[in-house]
């Protein structure tokens, strides 16, 4: 006698150890990256208000919390430069100098951490111009692609000069990627790898951000960065980043983009990554603030849900806590 219905999937849902025998996916500390902010000149840790639990860090601070994120297995840092506004120019030079905060936190964390970690730092110019254009721009005022990648060129060398092992480029500009890696190649840095900000939209999602570094943008980065509503044209600039020498392709950012990551990650069989930015930390943290979301567990969910959408290294501003949670 069979009792309908014969065939129920509740029965790998009834209790938690089936549960956690069935789970598809699972996070793990390592393919998780930690973003960091340094500002030169601070004397104290410096909070972000629009990003509640993050902090522009002094050179002291920044290596006490490489230390945390490395204790608790975190797979990698992604360092962002914040100079003094004495030194941002229309072409960014700041960004080039081994004296840059930028290249001394590189070292400061190599210092720190060595090789226990990946050291990755920001390949883009916008921390470091005048105006916050992720380029120089042109007599016209548009950002010009081909000047710009020359000066990429330089900047990926001196990080890679400071012990980057990784370089994120992020600038959205044509030919990035191969211009970086040219210019590697071209002064013994073959083994420093790019990580390609391939698919990076020009959303809302950066608001938080832009706090953060303390950006001079006024306008936006639609002429560079893409439109949300395109998926193809994510493929499109996958297809050149790989060709162009990509390590690893990311999507930026994560949530909103679940479907650009899907299509990303059947497309290559180089690792694929996806960034959580600041505004989806800012609505978690600020929702949970309110009482109107369990937060604890709106992170785990939410960082599940770009694992599962096929994201194998995520960078989040939740990266040590969600470590630390997984591991104790
Ligand atoms: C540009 C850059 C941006 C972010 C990372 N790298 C900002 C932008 O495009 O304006 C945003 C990250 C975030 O919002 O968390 N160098």
């Amino acid at each position: 006698m069979s009792s309908f219905p014969d065939i129920r999937p509740r029965r790998l849902r009834r209790t938690p150890a089936i549960r956690r025998l069935v789970e598809e996916n699972r996070l793990a500390p390592a393919e998780l990256v930690l973003p960091l902010f340094l500002k030169e000149g601070l004397a104290e840790p410096r909070p972000i208000s629009s990003m509640p639990g993050v902090v522009q860090h002094t050179r002291e601070s920044l290596r006490k919390a490489a230390h945390e994120a490395v204790s608790a297995g975190v797979g990698g840092l992604m360092l962002y430069g914040v100079p003094t506004d004495d030194h941002k120019d229309a072409t960014g030079s700041y960004g080039l100098d081994p004296a840059g905060i930028l290249n001394v936190g590189i070292r400061d964390l190599v210092a720190e951490v060595g090789d226990s970690t990946v050291i990755m730092s920001d390949l883009c110019l916008d921390e470091f111009t005048s105006h916050g254009h992720c380029g120089v721009l042109a007599a016209d005022g548009s950002v010009d692609n081909d000047a710009t990648l020359a000066i990429y060129a330089e900047m990926a060398v001196a990080q890679a000069s400071a012990g980057a092992h990784m370089l994120g480029a992020s600038g959205m500009m044509d030919g990035q990627v191969g211009a970086a890696r040219r210019a590697l190649d071209k002064a013994g840095f073959q083994d420093t790898s790019i990580l390609a900000y391939a698919a990076k939209y020009a959303g809302a999602f950066y608001g938080p951000f832009r706090a953060a570094v303390e950006s001079s943008l006024q306008g936006d980065r639609r002429q560079y960065q893409q439109d949300p509503p395109n998926l193809r044209e994510a493929l499109r600039e996958v297809d050149l980043d790989v060709a162009e020498g990509a390590d690893i392709v990311m999507v930026k950012p994560a949530l909103p983009y679940l479907d650009v990551i899907a299509a990303v990650r059947d497309r290559v069989t180089i690792p694929v990554a996806a960034y959580q930015v600041s505004g989806e930390y800012a609505m978690v943290e600020a929702a949970a603030a309110n009482g109107w979301i369990d937060r604890d567990r709106a992170i785990t969910e939410s960082l599940t849900a770009i694992k599962r959408a096929g994201a194998q290294i995520i960078l989040t501003y939740w990266a040590t806590e969600v470590a630390q949670r997984l591991r104790y």
